[in-house]
């Protein structure tokens, strides 16, 4: 067992919405690894959900920022480092929403105002994170950002939306801004691709427990979860991974390199079996 993996650091994490969230886990990880932590999410979502338990439970306090306002990300990051006493060592953006996918409105039909809201809330929100951050030097040297992504950035996943056009962007920006990050602070910054996992945004793409299963079926480890999902980030913030940055990680056991499994094909030809004329 390894411990204190992130003593004596301290980190923002994004969107810890209720304990099923890819953020909680990070966060109760980051806590037992030996991190301090403000934890943030948007106004609606902390009267919502269920923040203020994770916020008791690893000593943490609760900051709500819209994470498409500049104006509330600058007060964060201030108000963080005051807490702090200095520098952020690491943030995880953990945020996704698509308006589209919300209200059921197919690909072919998108709504460019939802579309618009989806890639500012999913993508463009990592952008004003690092430029807030970077602005206000808020981040220490050798220190790691995180957001969280999904293989749609780069095959097509029927039902997945205007979030995989979002998370094509997110992934692009973590190598942009992780560039001049890079060269002029020594700050990492890389996106986890995460296996579907059941949560409030995951489960509200359509069929989605048709594709837990599929994803299942056809990764030769099985699905991530979301506690192997933290357990990947906190290896990330970790010093052990210093000059790892403008990465898209994979942690989903290893669906993104297969075409076909046998474990999938043996569902998939049953099909035939139980249907012979089709
Ligand atoms: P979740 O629903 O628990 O977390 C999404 C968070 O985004 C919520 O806490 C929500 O309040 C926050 N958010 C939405 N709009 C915001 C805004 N304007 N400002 C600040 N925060 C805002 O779901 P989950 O699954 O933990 O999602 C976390 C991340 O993981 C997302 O980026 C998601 O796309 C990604 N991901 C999820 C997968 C899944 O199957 N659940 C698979 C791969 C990636």
């Amino acid at each position: 067992m390894i411990t204190n993996l992130l003593e004596g650091k301290k980190g923002i994490i994004f969107g810890a919405l209720n304990d099923k969230s890819i953020a909680w886990h990070v966060a109760e990880k980051a806590h037992a690894q030996g991190a301090r932590l403000v934890l943030t999410n948007a106004p609606v979502a902390i009267r919502m959900g269920t923040i203020g338990d994770l916020a008791e439970k690893t000593g943490s306090e609760v900051i709500s920022a819209d994470a498409t306002s500049m104006k509330d990300l600058d007060v964060l990051f201030r108000r963080t480092m005051e807490i702090f006493n200095g520098k952020i060592d690491f943030v995880l953006h953990s945020i996704g929403m698509s308006p589209n996918v919300r209200k059921g409105i197919p690909y072919a039909e998108s709504s460019y105002e939802n579309m618009l809201k989806t890639l500012d809330i999913s993508a463009l929100s990592f952008h004003r994170i690092l430029q807030t951050a970077y602005k206000l030097d808020a981040i220490s040297e050798w220190g790691s950002v995180i957001a969280l992504t999904y293989v749609a950035a780069q095959r097509t996943l029927a039902g997945y939306n205007d979030m995989g056009d979002a998370k094509a962007l997110l992934e692009s920006i973590a190598r942009s801004f992780g560039y001049i990050y890079g060269k002029e602070r020594h700050v990492r910054v890389n996106t986890v691709s995460q296996s579907p996992t059941a949560t409030t945004a995951g489960s509200g793409i359509a069929g989605f427990d048709s594709l837990v299963d599929f994803s299942d079926r056809m990764s030769p480890l099985g699905n991530a979860d979301a506690s192997d999902c933290a357990d990947v980030c906190i290896t990330l913030f970790s010093d052990l991974t210093r000059k790892i940055t403008m990465q898209n990680i994979f942690n989903d056991g290893g669906f993104s390199s297969m075409g076909m499994s046998e474990r999938a094909i043996e569902q998939y030809n049953k099909s035939f079996r139980e249907c012979p004329d089709k």
